[in-house]
């Protein structure tokens, strides 16, 4: 079981899910299944309005989901959102980038906490 919690400021309060393991949806498709307001236009990684920030909860663990898509790296690219240096972390040392694409995330056995601004494509402040 991984906790997911979301996180905007267009949500009254923080929302955790449980999300089953194994289940290999992303997060995307859970967010919808539970009115989670994570903006989206494509769902198929080339818009970039489902940006969202991932936080990894589990300590010292090594994050799992840390492969990006072909599209999401590229997306993500284009609009800004990855820098050569987090690109190069998350393909040579499996660090994960901090934003990504809800509509190209799979959600593994790992919590996470997921911000997003609630704007097509807008980051959340990494400095929140
Ligand atoms: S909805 Fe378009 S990139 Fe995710």
């Amino acid at each position: 079981m991984a906790n997911v919690t979301f996180s905007s400021p267009v949500m009254e309060k923080d929302m955790t899910l449980y999300a089953v393991a194994g289940d290999n949806g992303t997060l995307l498709a859970l967010a919808k299944q539970h009115n989670i307001p994570i903006p989206f236009q494509c769902q198929d990684g080339e818009c970039g309005s489902c940006l969202v920030k991932i936080t990894y909860l589990d300590g010292g663990k090594a994050p799992m989901a840390v492969t990006l898509t072909e599209k999401e790296k590229l997306t993500l690219s284009v609009n800004g959102k990855m820098t050569k240096e987090w690109l190069e972390q998350a393909e040579v040392n499996d660090v994960p980038p901090p934003y990504r694409l809800a509509c190209q995330y799979i959600v593994r056995d790992e919590d996470i906490l997921v911000e997003f601004s609630g704007e097509p494509g807008v980051e959340i402040d990494l400095r929140r």
